[in-house]
């Protein structure tokens, strides 16, 4: 998978180089490249950003740098990728809720790239402009504002990357993690390890007792009452 952002902050993305997503880079599984959106720029304050038609506070991303480096990204793009057209991710708070199911389905995308936003957010022509090359889509971390899209962008990143076959070194550990489309879409059960005693708290008996029936019905019943407690709008 090649992943690309284009920001104004490339060092944001440094911390994919860490961990198993920049052993992913180093074996190859995937490509990261990054592209400062000023570098599209040809005014000598290498400007980005403008003030929004029709008032109001803030500033609005240019749409002319941004033109130039989706351009420049749809130019690269080789014929012999399977998709046909890459995936452009707008991250924005007023796009769709990202879950584990859009992890999964871009998981298996050969290309994206992610445009992250600053300030009120990116001229909306270049939405507009970049649904012929590219296929489009908006999507917000959460119910909340960061200050840029580039935080956003590098949790759906690792989301995405985790889930590439090679990438985690036991895949078993994806099947009953929280989210997981194989775990009825309960949270996960709460884990132990040793010693058995720590502090005066107990590991729970039956995690100790081997008997797996036993163990899988208590995990079940945690996994069920936290849904409840938390995200009774995850239950089924
Ligand atoms: N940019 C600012 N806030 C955001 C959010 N919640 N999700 C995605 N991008 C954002």
């Amino acid at each position: 998978m090649l992943i690309e952002a284009v920001t104004v902050f490339p060092e944001y993305f440094e911390p994919l180089r860490l961990s198993l997503i920049g052993k992913a880079i180093e074996s190859g599984l995937i490509d990261v490249r990054i592209h400062d959106l000023r570098d599209f720029t040809h005014d000598r304050h290498r400007t980005v950003d403008d003030t929004p038609y029709g008032g109001g506070a803030g500033m609005v991303m240019k749409p002319e740098p941004w033109g130039e480096v989706l351009d420049d990204i749809a130019s690269r793009v080789q014929t012999i990728e399977l998709q046909p057209q890459p995936t452009l991710i707008f991250t924005t708070p007023a796009g769709t809720p990202f879950a584990q199911s859009a992890a999964d389905e871009l998981a298996t995308h050969e290309h994206i790239v992610f445009a992250c936003g600053r300030y009120e957010g990116i001229d909306q022509r270049v939405i507009e402009w970049a649904r012929a090359h590219f296929d489009v889509r908006e999507y917000s971390l959460g119910d909340y504002v960061l200050n840029g899209g580039e935080v956003a962008a590098l949790a759906m990143s690792e989301a995405i990357v985790r889930l590439i076959p090679g990438v985690i070194g036991n895949p078993e550990s994806l099947i009953e993690e929280s989210h997981a489309a194989t775990s009825d879409g309960l949270l996960e059960y709460p884990v132990y390890t040793k010693p058995a005693t720590w502090r005066g708290l107990d590991v729970p008996e039956v995690l100790l007792s081997g008997h797996h029936g036993e163990v899988a019905k208590w995990r079940r019943a945690r996994s069920e009452a936290l849904t409840a407690e938390r995200r009774p709008d995850l239950l089924p």
